[in-house]
């Protein structure tokens, strides 16, 4: 190490407070000086592939410069300007080009900062739009191993356990479904419906993929009953395909995938091209006119600072554009390559249920522990000696390599993987 990221270090250590990070004994942190690509570089010039997108943010690639060039065109022309009462191209033309791509009939888009800030707007809007509409409805349904964001209201959609337990107190309550991939989910969902489906706002799932819960995949065909389940009742349904949304799955959106047209939507992550934060709730055209009235009190009292920031929507336009063939073919490259290569990850004998989904391929360590499980610690630190950033979920390891990721890239971090299961 040198001194130069010696020191950084030192001061990180003396000042910051870092996410999902345990500071007593915690792991050392990565300087990181700058990232291109693939990869992120650190303050000693040491390059290690991106293996998760830098929290499944990073989509094309770090520092694109089709992306570096609209921000620093909007940086010196339009930094900022408050959302309510002023409009700007970025914001308009990004809602424009989201429309033309998002699935269904949405057709309104709401902005709002991360992932949590657009399920938290989806959530509110659900509500208000029944309260607006003179009749009511509070019961919110969610699904077990949910997980939607770390604030209030995200936290009580999410599942309870070991992130939400210090604020059970503080959540609303949810009817709780069991795990999307279990006989026990349909029929439950048909139970509640029928006993008190006019009491139900509002279902929110993450569409084929819970992934802080262990990249949990379940099936379309799940998803399409929900979603028929959910809308022959006039119930609305969100998505929130915060982690899902722009490729990860294959197409464009999960709900793609499974042609479902959710009445909400909720993005954020990679809709920047995860260059910065930015949030998304689109929704349907019925739910707007909801809002419109002679009566103020039916105006959606939401907003942040920052909404629309123009720096951060004309990233995500020039991101949008970026989904061309070739982005495309590497998207299949990269889940034919996971497949090759799970299937013999999958004849480890420590190796738990292997899963690939699109871009996303995962499996679990036959470790205790779950989350906590320090075997997902000791395999990053295995992987950093050699040159691989992942971040495991306790025992379950995935990779979500950023698209511009190359073939022999991707198998490299497989020959690590295999490397560490013959340490075990
Ligand atoms: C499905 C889903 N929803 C919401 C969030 C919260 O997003 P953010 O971390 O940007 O608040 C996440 C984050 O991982 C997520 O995976």
């Amino acid at each position: 190490m040198t001194e130069l990221s010696g020191s950084l270090l030192a001061r990180d250590l003396a000042v910051c407070w870092h996410p999902y990070t345990q500071h007593l004994g915690q792991q050392p942190l990565i300087p990181v000086a700058s990232a291109k690509g693939a990869y992120l570089i650190d303050a000693d010039g040491r390059h290690l592939l991106d293996a998760i997108s830098s929290w499944w943010v990073t989509v094309h690639g770090h520092g694109h410069p089709a992306i570096a060039e609209a921000v620093a065109e909007h940086v010196t022309n339009l930094d900022h300007v408050i959302y309510a009462g002023c409009t700007h191209e970025p914001a308009v033309g990004l809602a424009e080009d989201l429309l033309r791509r998002l699935p269904g009939d949405l057709s309104r888009i709401f902005y709002s900062d991360d992932g949590s800030t657009a399920v938290e707007v989806a959530l509110k809007m659900a509500v208000q739009y029944w309260q607006n509409r003179g009749t009511p409805r509070h019961v919110v349904v969610a699904l077990e191993h949910a997980y939607h964001g770390d604030t209030i209201g995200a936290m009580s959609v999410s599942a309870r356990g070991l992130f939400t337990t210090p604020f059970h107190d503080l959540l609303f309550q949810v009817e709780r479904l069991p795990p999307p991939e279990s006989p026990e989910c349909l029929p439950a969902l048909e139970r509640l419906l029928e006993q008190r489906g006019n009491q139900v706002a509002v279902v929110i799932v993450e569409p084929l993929v819970q992934a802080a819960a262990g990249m949990r995949l379940w099936g379309e065909e799940a998803l399409q009953a929900i979603a028929r389940m959910v809308q022959s009742h006039d119930i609305l349904l969100i998505a929130d395909e915060v982690m899902t949304g722009f490729g990860r799955t294959g197409p464009l959106f999960a709900c793609e995938r499974a042609h479902v047209a959710p009445d909400i939507i909720c993005l954020s992550k990679g809709l920047t091209g995860g260059v910065l934060p930015l949030g998304v709730t689109a929704a349907r055209e019925p739910l707007f006119e909801a809002f419109l009235s002679g009566d103020r009190r039916h105006t959606f009292f939401h907003g942040h600072s920052y909404t629309a920031n123009p720096i951060a929507c004309a990233a995500a336009r020039a991101s949008l554009r970026l989904f061309d063939d070739a982005s495309d073919a590497q998207r299949t490259m990269i889940g034919s390559v996971h497949q090759t290569n799970m299937a013999e990850i999958a004849t480890a004998h420590s190796v738990l249920n292997p899963r690939v989904l699109g871009t996303i391929a995962a499996f679990d360590l036959a470790e205790p522990g779950g989350y906590l499980s320090p075997v997902g610690q000791r395999l990053a630190a295995f992987a950093r000696e050699r040159g691989v950033f992942i971040r495991p979920l306790g025992s379950t390891v995935y990779l979500l390599p950023p698209y511009c990721i190359t073939a022999d890239e991707l198998a490299s971090i497989y020959h690590m993987l295999h490397q560490f299961l013959e340490s075990q």
